[in-house]
């Protein structure tokens, strides 16, 4: 079922609550694809009942123009979930129901986890996440909630966001969703051709390459040798190239035992920003 208001949402969840059952989140900006479904079915693995909500948060956009070109299709987007599993309450609410009259971000200090990467390049970006995730996670009070990795730094804020909060969900990662040319699955794909689709693929190379090459070469090589891939190919700019621990997410140059590394990249193809990270070692 679609529901629109906060009010129709909590009255059905009271129903599902009342029967003991376990509750599921997956929040979205809809324009949906395979990788939502896999994560609204990773949810229905452990929850008996999963709200998918579809809203465009505009307090996280920190560009008007990537605002106004997000892709939306929430009609078609409905009709996918109805689809996919009975069970699934989608709550579409207007920026009003969910803001009232201040459109703003709360600001939160989630450390260094979001201070590099999508932190430095999106201003503001990660105070608007976290403030559309408190007011959902006070909305709904789901058991538990269902993040991709493809946004990690998203994902690592909202595991600090529920201890900062002390909201009482069980925060979930589900791994990367993938077409079969390695290109992450993102929303923001519908706004490329075929052979931009095509192009964006050296995002998931320079991954792989850093993945491949951990071991043998410093981190300052596998950046200089990205970053060279990068030049040879005019259509996709790169934003950066990063290698963090998972510890802190904050970049660096030295590789030290013990430690895990992950890598992480965002470049712009026909003004369309892509990311991706991936597991090192
Ligand atoms: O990853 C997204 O689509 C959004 O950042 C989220 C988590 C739905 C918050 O608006």
């Amino acid at each position: 079922m679609q529901v629109r208001t906060i009010e129709v949402l909590q009255s059905e969840l009271h129903k599902v609550k009342n029967r003991g059952e376990i509750i599921g989140l997956v929040p979205t900006m809809g324009a949906l694809h395979d990788g939502h479904l896999a994560l609204v079915n990773h949810a229905f693995e452990s929850c008996d009942c999963v709200v998918v909500s579809i809203f465009v948060n505009p307090t996280q956009f920190n560009n008007a123009s990537d605002l106004n070109h997000y892709p939306r299709d929430v009609e078609r987007d409905v009709e996918l979930l109805q689809k996919n599993k009975a069970n699934t309450i989608i709550f579409t609410p207007s920026v009003e129901e969910i803001y009232k009259e201040s459109v703003k971000a709360e600001e939160f200090d989630f450390g260094s986890i979001t201070q590099f990467m999508e932190g430095e390049f999106r201003q503001g970006h990660f105070n608007g996440v976290g403030t559309i995730i408190k007011h959902l996670f006070e909305i709904v009070q789901p058991h538990k909630a269902f993040f991709g990795e493809k946004d990690y730094q998203q994902l690592r804020l909202i595991k600090k966001l529920v201890q900062i909060t002390k909201q009482p969900v069980e925060v979930i990662g589900s791994p990367t969703y993938r077409e079969t040319s390695g290109l992450a699955k993102s929303s923001r794909n519908k706004r490329l051709n075929k052979k931009q689709l095509e192009t964006a693929t050296l995002i998931y190379q320079a991954l792989t390459f850093a993945k491949d090459n951990f071991n043998q070469l410093s981190i300052a090589e596998i950046k200089h040798q990205v970053i060279q891939l990068f030049e040879q190919e005019h259509q996709l700019e790169l934003e950066y190239f990063e290698i963090a621990s998972t510890h802190d997410l904050v970049p660096t140059e030295t590789k030290k035992a013990e430690v895990t590394y992950r890598a992480f990249i965002a470049a712009v193809i026909n003004e369309v920003r892509l990311i991706d990270n991936m597991a090192l070692n």
